[in-house]
């Protein structure tokens, strides 16, 4: 049986989230890793459950993940399945959860799936490598937030692994009870 991670990114750190769950998942489920780019077609009913993630840019998560969500909702509705947001104001722990993260609590609102699981991870800086505009917006943005503004490093890293880890545990966990659930249904 099949489980989808699908994700959308920027500089990667949500594909290096999904990396470390299906690391996590690696021996008990079987993945499929998957970029959702605009073009993409996903056969969602080749799948168990799902996992979806993707970052904030600018206030708002992907146009691209929105769209995908809005056209399988039902589908999604129907299965295991958990949603993960990534922004860098999460690394606050006042704005840490799909309740007290104000994008993600949006953005859940805004769409008619329900997932089973959420979570919302601070996600990493690389000044170096966004364009000249993007560091110094981004740069401003962090010195109103009392955050880091040292464009020299390569990369700030927020992101606290322990709370993926456990994230990938509650989804197995979730995953794993309704695929037995399904098969002892088949019996
Ligand atoms: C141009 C740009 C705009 C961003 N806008 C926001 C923002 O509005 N709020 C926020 O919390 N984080 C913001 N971030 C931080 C990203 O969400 C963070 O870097 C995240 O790790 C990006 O994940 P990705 O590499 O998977 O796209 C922004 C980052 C960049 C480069």
């Amino acid at each position: 049986m099949k489980i989808l991670l699908l994700y959308t990114t920027h500089e990667k750190q949500t594909l290096k989230i999904m990396q470390r769950i299906k690391q996590h998942l690696a021996g008990k489920l079987d993945c499929d890793l998957i970029e959702l780019l605009p073009n993409s077609h996903i056969d969602l009913s080749k799948y168990h459950a799902a996992l979806l993630g993707c970052s904030i840019r600018y206030g708002f998560y992907s146009k691209v993940m929105k769209k995908f969500i809005d056209n399988n909702y039902q589908k999604l509705n129907s299965m295991p399945s958990a949603f993960f947001g990534v922004n860098v104001v999460a690394r606050k722990p006042n704005k840490n959860t799909p309740e007290t993260n104000l994008y993600t609590k949006k953005f859940l609102a805004k769409i008619a799936w329900h997932p089973k699981l959420k979570a919302v991870f601070a996600g990493a800086l690389y000044y170096p490598q966004y364009n000249w505009f993007d560091r110094n917006m981004i740069r401003f943005i962090m010195w109103l937030g009392k955050g880091d503004t040292d464009v020299t490093k390569p990369v700030i890293e927020y992101t606290d692994w322990s709370k993926v880890d456990e994230f990938a545990a509650k989804f197995y966990t979730e995953t794993y009870t309704s695929q037995e659930t399904s098969s002892q249904k088949d019996l």
